[in-house]
């Protein structure tokens, strides 16, 4: 049996085991690194990819009036012209006296002492520093290399078409919002209805922090949800009913999420009303999600910018009008530190400690390791091969696990986060157990026998 010990992890505990067992590890780390960037390995992609497809299946498989989009990454510039991007998508910005860091400064613990070099400095003025990743679509300098190389400086070079200029986008939304007519036209929904897309968003955040929570490249799940104006408050109460069941799926302790109605100084620039989900993060209560009312604030600027009419014309033949959208708008890292942490459990075992990663089982990248008791004896070995082929068949994310001796695989598979582990011994394949194996739970340290031909349906 098992004996409950720590609270909380520290952020440093989850970050270790990250990286020692092959969740996440920093970007480009060969190279030194490249600040705010994270590369998922063989666990990390399997958790994340469980969580996108729960948030697929919840939101859009198993709803009657959602529909999914994936729109390109690169858009045109008048997108983010026309959505107020390149106008106000910026963080206030100061410089260090001392070390000229850049920082945010509004999130400065001390107004007075730099995070990075220490000392006390003085900051000056803030100064907005827009966060979208500006690129060059084309070949479109305004001289080619050739020419540029014929007689003209370098910087003329570098002097590209201003028409090419595109942005990595700084949230999905707006490949929803530019797809709202094509849907319409191609589908003919009945108002209220839904788009959802999950993808990658960039910001070029000033200050990167707290492993994935702040990063510059994360992936955002959002829903743009149309409504009839009149119906934004009813459908906004509905969403965070949603949202909260959404949040229990996670696994997330109720007690742990908290709703933030944001004020209207806070609020982005497009939104009337703001609800932040917040979570007890291990670097404390912060945000996990957002829940905003848009109203008809993007398909009001696509239309004037375009002059395409985004009106919805309802079916029974009653006026046209722009429906009005909510927002629940989910971003998959955060979604993914609040699971490790509300997981991220340290108990005692036979006078042990051990790290248990208390994944719930849909999530867990590994559902079932299989082992056999000694990996030097070809009939257990066998026969392992045979039970691992099998649950594979069922489950897809089997495991094959024969490092080191029985208790350290227990150990290791704690730590991942697999509910169950089946292990061939020599009572499988002789004596009055034959045809049984053990299977050992991960949370309660239990292990029974059962047989291999009702193994399926016990784990299921
Ligand atoms: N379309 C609305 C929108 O993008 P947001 O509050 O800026 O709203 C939504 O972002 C969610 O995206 C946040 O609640 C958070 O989960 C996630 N997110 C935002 N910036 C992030 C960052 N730099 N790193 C990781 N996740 C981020």
């Amino acid at each position: 049996m098992s004996e409950n010990t720590a609270p909380t992890p520290s952020l440093e505990d989850i970050v270790s085991l990250c990286k020692r067992r092959g969740f996440i590890y920093p970007g480009s780390e060969v190279y030194g690194g490249l600040s705010g960037t994270w590369d998922y390995g063989p666990l990390g992609v399997a958790l994340k990819r469980n969580i996108m497809q729960l948030w697929w299946k919840m939101f859009v498989d198993d709803a009657d009036n959602m529909y999914g989009v994936d729109a390109a990454i690169l858009m045109n510039q008048k997108v983010w012209q026309a959505s107020g991007h390149v106008d106000t998508f910026s963080d206030p910005m100061v410089e260090c006296s001392n070390c000229h860091s850049r920082q945010r400064a509004d999130k400065l613990a001390d107004p007075n002492k730099c995070p990075v070099c220490g000392k006390t400095s003085t900051f000056g003025e803030a100064k907005q520093f827009n966060m979208m990743f500006q690129t060059v679509v084309g070949p479109n300098f305004a001289k080619t290399r050739q020419e540029a190389a014929e007689g003209s400086d370098f910087d003329e070079k570098m002097d590209y078409n201003s028409n090419a200029v595109s942005y990595l986008r700084p949230e999905t939304a707006q490949g929803i919002f530019t797809n709202f007519k094509n849907v319409v036209d191609s589908f003919y929904p009945d108002v209220p209805f839904g788009l959802a897309q999950q993808g990658k968003a960039f910001r070029n955040e000033i200050s990167p922090r707290d492993f994935i929570f702040r990063s510059r490249e994360f992936e955002q799940m959002e829903i743009e949800y149309f409504v009839h104006p009149d119906q934004w408050e009813a459908e906004f109460e509905n969403w965070i009913a949603r949202v909260h069941a959404w949040t229990d799926a996670l696994g997330l302790p109720e007690s742990s999420v908290h709703e933030l109605e944001v004020s209207g100084d806070d609020r982005a620039h497009y939104s009337k009303r703001t609800v932040d989900f917040e979570f007890d993060f291990p670097i404390g209560r912060e945000e996990l999600l957002g829940l905003a009312y848009r109203t008809d604030f993007d398909l009001g600027n696509i239309q004037r910018v375009s002059g395409k009419s985004m009106e919805y014309r309802p079916k029974d033949g009653s006026p046209a009008y722009v429906p009005h959208v909510i927002e629940p708008s989910f971003g998959l890292e955060r979604a993914i530190m609040a699971v490790l942490s509300a997981a991220y459990t340290e108990d005692q075992v036979n006078g042990d400690k051990r790290t248990v990663l208390k994944l719930p089982k849909h999530l867990a990248p590994v559902k079932v390791a299989v082992s056999p008791l000694l990996k030097n004896k070809p009939e257990l070995v066998e026969k392992a091969r045979e039970v691992y082929v099998m649950l594979k068949k069922e489950f897809g994310a089997v495991m094959w696990d024969d490092n080191g001796n029985v208790g350290k695989r227990y150990r290791r598979q704690d730590e991942i986060g697999t509910p169950y582990c089946v292990v061939i011994d020599f009572d499988t394949v002789e004596g009055d157990t034959t045809g049984t194996v053990t299977v050992r739970d991960r949370d309660t340290t239990e292990q029974t026998r059962v047989s291999i031909a009702e193994l399926v349906r016990t784990l299921q």
